[in-house]
């Protein structure tokens, strides 16, 4: 595999980063997720003008235009002829001594590199996937998209040890949203509910994306706080990312919900969100 580490397209094996790098001893940096699905990047402009916010709201000028961000994109496709899969992008704040007090000026570290797989082929959608909830024991500032990921790792481990597919965090006994992923629910008066964004989640760019579908197809959309105890009430439940599109959620810990099936509101906003990508 070839990545893009610090200004050069290197195989990633051989990629090396200095220990003393912010990224490495602080988690002082952000990151994006972008899908590729058939050849074509997904929702990318939406992605760079996230990855834009995050590194202003820490102060890490961006060391790209989105034109550049793409064209190194677009290279790291071609060297890697990725069709089907994700590009990961991270930026730290750069390497210095050791001081939680930062430099002006460093030179961000900038990390790229594809993933394979097939985001659009994912059985899960055909048979519904498992989740449990856990505490969201992240900070206040969850519309970073920060690589401090120590949270969202006990999450996935939890998820892991529990055989299910994804976790949803609690705050209290509200939903913010899934360990790596934007949690929605359609409540039995037919509302397409999720979390109104603020600093308490991620602007996911595939919510931005299925709620514009949803207005499309005329679908009424809450964008409002849910607790557990709408999950258990609602008709149907379902999670979104760049990484997996969307997936249907058939049991939450370990009781069915969303009628144990795939739903119909899922299944046209999944298919339609693949139509105008394909
Ligand atoms: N995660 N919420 C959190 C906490 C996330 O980490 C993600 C994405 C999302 C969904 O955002 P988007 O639709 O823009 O992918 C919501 C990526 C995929 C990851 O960390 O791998």
């Amino acid at each position: 595999r070839i990545g893009f580490v610090r200004g050069e397209f290197v195989p990633l094996r051989d990629a090396v980063i200095p220990v003393m790098d912010r990224g490495f001893l602080f988690g002082d940096g952000v990151y994006e997720v972008t899908a590729v699905i058939e050849g074509r990047l997904v929702d990318n402009d939406h992605h760079l003008q996230r990855l834009e916010r995050s590194l202003a709201e820490i102060g890490i000028a961006n060391p790209f235009s989105i034109e550049a961000w793409t064209g190194i994109e677009t290279e790291l496709m071609r060297r890697n002829e990725l069709r089907n899969g994700l590009i990961y992008i991270q930026v730290s704040r750069g390497v210095a001594e050791r001081a939680f007090q930062y430099a002006e000026g460093l030179e961000p570290t900038v990390v790229m590199f594809p993933q394979f797989s097939r985001v659009q082929s994912n059985p899960v959608i055909e048979t519904g996937g498992r989740i449990i909830t856990v505490p969201d024991l992240r900070w206040a500032r969850r519309d970073i998209k920060s690589t401090s990921l120590l949270a969202q790792v006990m999450a996935k481990h939890a998820v892991k040890q529990a055989g299910v597919n994804e976790a949803w965090m609690l705050d209290g006994d509200e939903i913010t949203e899934g360990a790596s992923s934007t949690a929605f629910i359609v409540s039995a008066s037919n509302e397409l509910i999720t979390r109104n964004l603020s600093q308490d989640i991620l602007p996911g760019i595939t919510r931005r994306t299925i709620i514009e579908i949803a207005k499309r197809h005329g679908l009424t959309i809450a964008e409002r706080p849910f607790s557990k105890a709408d999950v258990l009430g609602a008709t149907e439940v379902f999670y979104t990312s760049a990484s997996t599109i969307a997936v249907p959620v058939i049991e939450m810990d370990g009781v069915s919900v969303g009628g144990g099936i795939p739903g119909p509101v899922f299944r046209s906003l999944y298919d339609a969100y693949l139509q105008d990508v394909m």
